[in-house]
């Protein structure tokens, strides 16, 4: 049942949003191939798409934003493409930060950003730290990102724990390795976006999408737009979640 409408074209039920979205922002190679440009080009291009959906979201009032910027994987890359990646991100940062911080959103990495040079790692403190006591949309950018990578962490930092006494090995449960991770006290993802087609979760959030709801679509990132997005939010709005469980109708059904 639709109850409060965001958007009255967009038939948005606003006491159903995901509380937590995900993206993996895929395509902007192929975008630019289409085009006869460098994949730069197409990069430079998904940084729009970013800024459109960071807006719509934050108007929306989703309280959390994860994007998948820069995996573990993406190193792989040609030198060019990488530098041209972290160079965007300084701009992205440094153009956007002014307006991110009106707008009360509270920018944080998830990733190990301790690796990247020196002109990326003081933008990311500095946007950190500007917008640290920031009430609206908690916007994370998966930086140097990796799902295994993050889970090794967290169990090397409960290892020490358990070493030092901390906690106990038989209070380890669910919620202590939650904790660990770099989404630490955030919620779950609650819908997973991935564009340009592909139907796999390139080591992204591996613990944390458990039980999210997904939505791929062949758009490629940089065509990525506000109205996909909530093409993507009603889609969600549509499923059961019954997260292992029976719907209402089927607990009732004797004839299960
Ligand atoms: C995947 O497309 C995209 C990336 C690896 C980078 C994502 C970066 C942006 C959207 C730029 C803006 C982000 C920030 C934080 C400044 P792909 O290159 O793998 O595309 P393909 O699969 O078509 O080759």
């Amino acid at each position: 049942m639709l109850r409060r409408i965001t958007n009255i074209n967009e038939l948005i039920d606003s006491d159903s949003l995901p509380r937590h979205i995900a993206i993996i922002m895929d395509g902007n190679g192929r975008w630019a191939r289409k085009r006869l440009m460098p994949r730069t080009v197409g990069h430079r291009a998904g940084m729009g798409s970013l800024k459109e959906v960071v807006k719509a979201c934050d108007e929306l009032k989703i309280p959390v934003l994860t994007v998948y910027a820069f995996s573990t994987e993406n190193w792989k890359r040609p030198d060019n493409e990488v530098q041209f990646l972290m160079k965007l991100l300084v701009e992205f940062l440094h153009k956007e930060l002014d307006e991110l911080n009106e707008n009360d959103v509270r920018v944080n990495v998830i990733g190990d950003y301790s690796v990247l040079n020196h002109e990326c790692q003081d933008e990311i403190q500095r946007a950190l730290l500007t917008t640290r006591n920031n009430q609206g949309l908690l916007f994370n950018i998966a930086l140097n990102y990796g799902a295994r990578a993050e889970m090794v962490e967290a169990i090397k930092k409960i290892v020490d724990k358990v070493i030092s006494g901390e906690i106990s090995r038989d209070s380890i449960c669910e919620a202590t390795v939650a904790s660990f991770l770099y989404t630490g006290g955030v919620p779950d993802p609650d819908l997973l976006i991935r564009t340009a087609g592909e139907l796999r979760l390139s080591n992204f959030l591996l613990w944390q999408l458990a039980y999210t709801e997904l939505w791929v679509t062949d758009c490629l990132w940089p065509d990525f737009t506000r109205e996909n997005l909530f093409a993507a939010i009603r889609d969600y709005q549509q499923r059961d979640r019954r997260f292992g469980a029976l719907t209402a109708l089927e607990k009732g059904d004797e004839s299960v």
